[in-house]
């Protein structure tokens, strides 16, 4: 199963910790950078993962200092739900009830071990579909302006 990355500089060093992480489950990584810690735009990393995940019909994790800034971005990228996270329940019901596609994390919020923990509840959920499709429906519409 294939998992798109992207970071900013913020983000670097979680994103390279989760990558070796999936590796060692099992993931195909596509990494979109950065790949190294000199200071770039969140909103550039954003948007790339956002067009590999829709391309590649696949699920994404995105990192940069808080989580915050990239997420925006990518969610301004039609058909994306990137769900910041800070703890298992909130990524497990990202999956579960809002279909998120993309997991945010930030860097210089959490640690390593629970960074771990909340991709884990994230990749082993599923969306439920019934009244939450509808719901997410009603997301998807705002996309076309309706
Ligand atoms: C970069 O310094 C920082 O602003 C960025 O990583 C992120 O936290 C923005 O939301």
């Amino acid at each position: 199963m294939k998992i798109v990355l992207a970071s900013d500089h913020g983000g670097f060093d979680l994103k390279e910790s989760i990558k070796l992480h999936l590796a060692e489950l099992g993931y195909e990584v596509l990494d979109q950078g950065c790949f190294n810690q000199q200071s770039v735009d969140y909103p550039d990393y954003g948007v790339l993962a956002a067009k590999k995940v829709l391309e590649e019909s696949c699920l994404g994790i995105i990192f940069c200092g808080t989580g915050i800034g990239i997420s925006i971005a990518a969610n301004k990228v039609k058909g994306i739900r990137a769900a910041l996270c800070h703890e298992e329940y909130s990524a497990t019901m990202a999956r579960c009830h809002n279909n998120a596609n993309i997991l945010a994390l930030g860097g210089r919020t959490i640690g390593v071990d629970l960074a771990k923990s909340i991709v884990d509840a994230f990749l082993e959920a599923d969306f439920e579909g019934g009244r939450h499709q509808r719901r997410v429906e009603k997301i998807m519409k705002l996309e076309e302006g309706r």
